[in-house]
């Protein structure tokens, strides 16, 4: 396998290169960005923030829906000046559309050297040793046991406070309008000992959250260890750590689960349940393999053992044969639920998927953005109502810095994982402080620190 190959066999290293990389997409290529950067400074490339200085330019993109995608394609274009400027520079296209598209990506784009797939990351040493010699390459193997397990990465994210932790890869889901499972390839969970390493590292670093990532993460599993017994041994590391995870799907959302965070004041108040639809008909069509009862039913026992918890979704609108009635359903799943905030969609056909192959994308564009308006004229009165529920209330915050708005405040977040802003003097990121909640809108809770 091209994955142990060993430094002295890679002619031409990084030695002094600056690396500039760029990420679209999930959490996932945020810490696959971090592990890329890891891998290549073992090889010499030094990380630069500034674009203006880089040798090589790697770009992590996503492919989830189309504008993911041209987004791209549009950055791609905009390098061109950088490369005029410098022509020995380097351009790699990493992550899940370097694996959707593969060879297209460096036949249809003359200035892409590099292409490599998420589960490629170990090869880039020696494809953009091969690419410094004329010799454009492509890795897009899918792996199904890479996790990088033993890989130190290196944190991007300059707050020093709050850290992804990658626990497992893939997704064997198959809802049938995406194009994770083509792109990511097979379910595989990481060694509980590397990650329960990172962890401690981090936390002796100074670090007091960690977000434990998988597509599907409430899925790991290794050997006798699944995902409760994992965040419980992640959130006994100290009571000052928080622990976050993402994403969990319903159909793994179990009563163990459930309890685990009830029982762990540090296991955040807050879970994102992506619910895509609430009808049961679309669910079906989705392959989500659950119905709207049974989603209904796992909010309900969260909300009975863990009455403050903050509840989160994802939702597609217009998805094939999507009905008037159909979004009514997932409309007033929304007002059921109640959900504290949402990232909301319109559907994209993707290539790959089943639907794209066995269904017809058939609401027409207009319809699918006036169902997406109303969702999200919905979400923001939710998020307002569930927000003025906060007023007048006591709240444990995590400094994570100035606020961006003004200097004068502190920002952090509540375990639900609300955004609260604050006058801070004294305080600094990485303190817990306690709230008062004043004001809020939409987005923020306005607050000020009783202790
Ligand atoms: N694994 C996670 C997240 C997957 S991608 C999960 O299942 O929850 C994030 C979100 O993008 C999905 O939850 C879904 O709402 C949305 N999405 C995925 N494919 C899409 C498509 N083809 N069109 C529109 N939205 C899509
Ligand atoms: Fe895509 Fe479904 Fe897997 Fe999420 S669970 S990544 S939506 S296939
Ligand atoms: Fe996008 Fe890949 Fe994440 S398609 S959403 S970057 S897993």
């Amino acid at each position: 396998m091209t994955q142990n190959i060993k430094p002295e066999f890679i002619p031409n290293r990084g030695a002094g290169k600056q690396l500039y990389i760029e990420t679209y997409g999930c959490q996932m290529n945020r810490g696959d960005s971090e592990v890329v950067v890891s891998i290549l400074s073992e090889y010499g490339y030094q990380y630069a923030e500034d674009i203006a200085q880089a040798d090589v330019i790697l770009v992590n993109t996503c492919s989830v829906r189309d504008n993911a995608e041209q987004r791209i394609w549009g950055r791609l274009n905009e390098f061109k000046i950088h490369k005029k400027r410098k022509p020995s520079l380097l351009i790699g296209v990493i992550g899940c559309m370097a694996e959707r598209l593969k060879d297209e990506l460096i036949e249809r784009e003359p200035i892409v050297d590099v292409v490599a797939g998420p589960d490629a990351y170990r090869d880039l040493p020696r494809l953009l040793s091969d690419a410094a010699s004329g010799a454009r390459g492509v890795n897009v193997m899918l792996s199904r046991e890479e996790t990088y397990a033993e890989i130190s990465p290196i944190r991007l994210d300059k707050n020093g406070v709050s850290a992804f932790v990658s626990i497992m890869r893939g997704c064997d889901n198959m809802c049938s309008y995406c194009v994770v499972p083509f792109t990511r390839g097979r379910e595989r969970s990481r060694d509980p000992q590397t990650i329960m390493s990172e962890v401690k590292d981090l936390f002796a670093r100074g670090y007091r959250e960690v977000t434990l990532l998988g597509q599907n993460v409430n899925s790991y599993k290794y050997g006798e260890i699944g995902f409760p017994e994992l965040m419980a041994m992640v959130a006994e590391v100290s009571p000052l750590l928080r622990v976050r995870f993402a994403t969990s799907h319903p159909k793994d959302l179990s009563d163990r689960l459930i309890e685990c965070i009830a029982s762990h004041p540090n296991i955040c108040r807050a879970i994102h349940l992506p619910a895509q639809s609430g009808s049961t008909r679309m669910l079906e069509l989705m392959n989500r393999k659950y119905t709207r009862q049974w989603y209904l039913d796992r909010i309900a026992a969260i909300k009975r053992a863990i009455p403050d918890c903050a509840i989160t979704t994802d939702l597609i609108a217009g998805f094939c044969t999507e009905t008037e009635d159909d979004h009514q359903d997932t409309l007033s799943l929304m007002n059921e639920v109640g959900y504290a905030s949402a990232f909301m969609f319109k559907y994209s056909e993707r290539p790959q998927a089943y639907a794209a192959r066995k269904m017809v994308d058939d609401i027409p564009e207009q319809e699918k953005i006036r169902r997406l308006n109303e969702i999200i004229e919905l979400q923001t009165n939710l998020s307002l109502e569930n927000n003025r529920r906060d007023v007048g209330k006591e709240f444990e915050v995590l400094i994570e810095g100035e606020s961006k708005r003004d200097k004068e405040y502190l920002c952090g977040r509540t375990s639900q994982n609300k955004m609260a802003v604050f006058p801070g003097k004294g305080y600094k990121a990485g303190d817990y402080v306690k709230v008062y909640v004043d004001d809020c809108s939409a987005a923020t809770l306005i607050a000020h620190i009783v202790e």
